[in-house]
């Protein structure tokens, strides 16, 4: 059985469709993908169905990085599927906790930025309301995070 790892952020579009098509390029860089499946979605449902931002995707291809994806919301069968769950924010990091009525799987949920190696941030920080640099500094952020995922 493959390890399952499921990228959690706000709407599913911007953070966390980044995070699995990055940790998708790795895997594939590294000849791993009989062994990892990622996925990601939103804690909200602002966004259901809809594809990447298009300003996420015009960052992530700068670093030779397709986005592919359609958002969708977080929901209750993802705590049993997922082996871990990475949130992008401390915001998401709660809410994604505060669906974990019973406290079962809280060792499963960590915040992705504990994962970087270069950065010291605690956070991914949300793009959307901002310009450019703030989506490019998402991609280089996220690089981070996800190789030290991936080389443990
Ligand atoms: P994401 O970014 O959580 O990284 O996908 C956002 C997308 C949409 C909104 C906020 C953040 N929004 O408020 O609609």
């Amino acid at each position: 059985m493959p390890h399952q790892l499921l990228f959690v952020c706000l709407g599913n579009i911007c953070r966390s469709p980044s995070a699995e098509n990055i940790m998708n390029h790795l895997i594939q860089r590294e000849g791993l993908s009989d062994q990892m499946i990622c996925d990601s979605a939103g804690t909200s449902s602002y966004h259901i169905g809809s594809p990447p931002d298009r300003r996420m995707a015009a960052a992530a291809s700068k670093r030779g990085i397709t986005l592919a994806g359609q958002a969708r919301q977080f929901h209750l069968e993802d705590f049993e599927k997922f082996d871990l769950i990475l949130a992008m924010d401390k915001e998401n990091y709660r809410n994604i906790l505060t669906l974990d009525l019973k406290g079962q799987y809280s060792d499963k949920v960590k915040l992705i930025c504990d994962f970087c190696r270069h950065h010291s941030d605690q956070e991914v920080p949300d793009p959307y309301y901002g310009g450019t640099e703030g989506f490019n500094y998402v991609i280089d952020l996220l690089l981070d995070a996800c190789e030290g995922l991936l080389e443990g």
